[in-house]
């Protein structure tokens, strides 16, 4: 299929493939007024302006709107079962998040009703989360498995993130985390689990690329993740960490020293942290809609990371306690209102930046020559409109590799 786009306002995010967007880079959009997209079987053949169109391509005139990258989420907890609403009112009467999960409640509520559900089950909710973010612009998801805590369970969500990956337009990519809360069975003795945690690496291994820990006081501590995403590593996976969302444990110093391909959350990071990550090529990447949700005073310091040299992406954190949304469009208002991130920032972090973070920049995250055709088409001819218009879906269309999905 050969299709060209005409009269597009592009932001192409291009120049960006080998290293993200840092400093004073972050932001540049790359705007191509009244631009063409050419688009061959499914990968972008030219971007430019006045660009001689062949015969044999399709027409599509976009008249001025807005066109992107499609967007890349790249944290998210997808493939759960159930729902916490009861918690939310017991949040909103003042009861902490921390402690709901101590009492057996939060994550470990979501892996009692996981842990029940059919593998059935799991798609039948996942695919409706997946439709809904594919229908604001997603085109990729990074799923994280975390609500099963025993192989069997994980297994089934990394599983369930597998078949979603080949039966839906959009691309799902799977992180084991194994570690992301201590199960009931091993509250007296978490360093068994991290045992069990590690056991499980090399079966969980065909069916995730990305291996995570929530390194949080009262959950794994910062020995106990670097044990577990070393082993990682040794079996080839990628690393990822929940760093320093509540309480300061130097997780981001952690990610830096190992490598992790970013370090996630981040409310939390000191002086010392931010100068780990500015030299490092983990990308940290901040979820607004969680302090947004949690009713927390505390937001990433977002500006002096940028200032400093962070590389910043952005994800939903979709996930059934903590933040609920599968919307990133509302995530780049809160970015915007909270984090003081630009718009123009806020979409190169929920593109180009967000295809370092899954390290994926070499095929997706920006409207190029050689790259996979994901394009979104706003309702709206530039960036700002986007966050400022806030709460509703401005997406006129999805092309999934060349192909109209939405
Ligand atoms: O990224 N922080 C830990 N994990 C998730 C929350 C999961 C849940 O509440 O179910 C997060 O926010
Ligand atoms: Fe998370």
């Amino acid at each position: 299929m050969k299709l060209a786009f005409v009269n597009g306002n592009i932001a192409t995010l291009q120049g960006y493939t080998l290293s993200p967007q840092r400093g004073e880079n972050f932001g540049d959009l790359g705007l191509m007024e009244k631009g063409t997209v050419l688009v061959e079987d499914g990968y972008i053949k030219e971007v430019g302006k006045d660009l001689p169109i062949p015969s044999d391509y399709q027409i599509i005139d976009v008249q001025g709107r807005l066109v992107t990258p499609g967007l890349i989420d790249p944290h998210t907890h997808l493939v759960h079962y159930g729902s916490r609403e009861r918690e939310y009112t017991w949040r909103i009467q003042g009861k902490p998040y921390m402690e709901i999960l101590k009492e057996g409640g939060g994550i470990l509520s979501s892996v009692k009703q996981t842990r029940r559900a059919t593998l059935e089950e799991l798609l039948k909710q996942s695919r409706k989360s997946l439709d809904r973010m594919l229908s604001m612009g997603i085109t990729t998801v990074e799923n994280k498995s975390g609500y099963g805590l025993n192989l069997e369970t994980e297994l089934k969500q990394l599983k369930a993130g597998q078949i979603l990956n080949k039966e839906h337009p959009v691309d799902v990519i799977n992180t084991f985390l194994g570690a992301h809360a201590i199960p009931l069975e091993y509250k007296e003795n978490p360093d068994g689990y991290v045992e069990e945690v590690i056991k499980m690496l090399p079966i969980v291994r065909e069916y995730a690329q990305f291996c995570d820990v929530f390194c949080e006081e009262g959950v794994f501590s910062v020995a106990q993740s670097e044990r577990i995403l070393l082993k990682a590593k040794e079996y080839g996976f990628k690393l990822k960490i929940h760093a320093d969302e509540i309480v300061p444990t130097k997780g981001a110093q952690l990610a830096a020293r190992i490598r992790c391909v970013s370090a996630d959350h981040l409310l939390a990071v000191d002086e010392e942290g931010i100068e780990d990550l500015a030299n490092s090529k983990t990308i940290a990447v901040l979820l607004p809609g969680t302090s947004f949700n949690l009713m927390s005073k505390k937001y990433a310091p977002a500006q002096r990371m940028i200032e400093k040299g962070v590389a910043i992406a952005l994800a939903t954190d979709y996930n059934p306690g903590s933040c609920p949304t599968e919307n990133p469009q509302l995530i780049m208002t809160l970015a915007c209102l909270n984090l003081k991130l630009t718009p123009a920032q806020a979409l190169a972090a929920f593109t180009i930046n967000a295809a370092h973070s899954l390290d994926l920049a070499h095929d997706r995250g920006s409207i190029e020559k050689g790259k996979i055709a994901d394009l979104v088409i706003f309702d709206c001819d530039n960036v700002d409109y986007i966050p400022y218009h806030f709460g509703i879906n401005h997406v006129q269309a999805v092309y999934k590799r060349g192909v109209k999905v939405c």
